[in-house]
């Protein structure tokens, strides 16, 4: 019998928990053992497993985290740790390990395949920023969210003439702040992918009091630059270099009133993007991609993601995948613009 890893590395995305179902559903009859291996690549470090059987899989196609736990750890930062990767490997006796995370985790897998290992990966991000990929899962369950959310604070800043700013998550792409923003039909969008034109946005607001449209809902993406760069929480950096974003949406906010005089609040959504059961888009997804995933374990083909292209579920090359960002284009950006009013 043969034995396959899998872990879920980076922020939980909602699908996680579908795509362990699919694989370990589309391994178990075909005489693979599958070893769950907790929080992410700490967990290769450590060599925290636990096995995974399809009667435990009953309840996963909708529930939200990871049941394997995750973790931002980064094995290549240490030359002790990714040894100790390199060892557990082999004494896990893993013949396969299927790697489910966003460019960090999946930057990971890409070098151990490079080394000779045999990795598969499996995109899932909320915030879309993968190439190699249409999409990924957990993406439209975040969007979901994010709609709903600038809906409900459409009534609340109708009904008391504000300014109402939503921060989104995305981290240095705008796919959640452009796809929420237009599902909600915010009257300006702005995103990491051009800085923020501060005027613009006031011009937005002061058109909308003139034609008797005293409120405005104006979407921004956690990543978003003013003049003088991000926004960050703290100067701290995770272990893939990563700073913690946040606090844009207030500095707008605060600029907006400032240079408007109309009363403007901010609303930060922050993790209730990434919690709870996936959409129904994204467990299909998430299971689609799993089964994928399966499919290139059992037949040996690795160093691949597990991707949709143009509709059409194929394996991609893993290098390719993470080699850049998948941000926002100009054009669809240019056409979100007409519908600033
Ligand atoms: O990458 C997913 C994401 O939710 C980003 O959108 C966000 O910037 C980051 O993770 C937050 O990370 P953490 O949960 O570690 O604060």
């Amino acid at each position: 019998m043969k034995t396959a890893g899998i872990l879920t590395g980076g922020g939980d995305a909602p699908g996680l928990n579908a795509v362990l179902r699919a694989v370990v559903r589309g391994l178990a009859p075909r005489g693979w053992r599958v070893l769950g291996i907790r929080h992410g690549w700490r967990g290769m470090i450590a060599g925290e497993t636990e096995p995974l059987h399809p009667d435990q899989t009953e309840e996963w196609i909708l529930r939200g985290g990871t049941v394997l736990s995750t973790s931002r750890t980064n094995p290549y930062k240490k030359e002790e740790d990714i040894h100790r990767v390199r060892e557990n490997f082999r004494a896990l006796h893993l013949d396969a390990l299927v790697a489910l995370g966003g460019e960090d985790t999946l930057g990971v897998a890409a070098r151990l395949s490079e080394e000779g290992f045999p990795v598969v990966g499996v995109p899932k991000t909320i915030d879309n920023d993968l190439s190699g990929t249409d999409t990924t899962f957990g993406f439209d369950t975040a969007v979901a969210i994010a709609t709903e959310a600038v809906d409900r604070l459409r009534t609340t800043a109708q009904s008391h003439d504000r300014v109402l700013v939503v921060e989104v998550m995305g981290r240095h792409a705008g796919w959640i702040a452009l796809h929420a923003g237009l599902a909600g039909g915010a009257h300006h969008i702005l995103v990491p992918e051009r800085p923020v034109d501060l005027e613009a946005v006031c011009a937005t607001v002061r058109r909308r009091d003139a034609s008797n449209r005293p409120f405005s809902l104006i979407v921004v993406a956690e990543g978003a630059e003013m003049a003088e760069g991000a926004v960050t929480q703290n100067t701290e950096k995770d272990a893939f270099g990563h700073v913690k974003l946040g606090g844009i949406g207030q500095r707008v906010a605060q600029e907006i009133e400032r240079r408007t005089g109309h009363e403007t609040r901010s609303v930060v959504l922050g993790h209730v993007q990434r919690g709870g059961s996936p959409t129904a888009h994204d467990r299909l997804l998430a299971t689609r991609y799993g089964l994928l995933a399966a499919d290139l374990v059992h037949e040996g083909r690795f160093g691949s993601m597990a991707a949709l292209r143009q509709g059409v579920f194929q394996a991609v090359s893993l290098k390719e995948a993470v080699a850049e960002l998948k941000t926002v284009d100009p054009a669809t950006l240019r056409q979100a613009e007409i519908l600033f009013d």
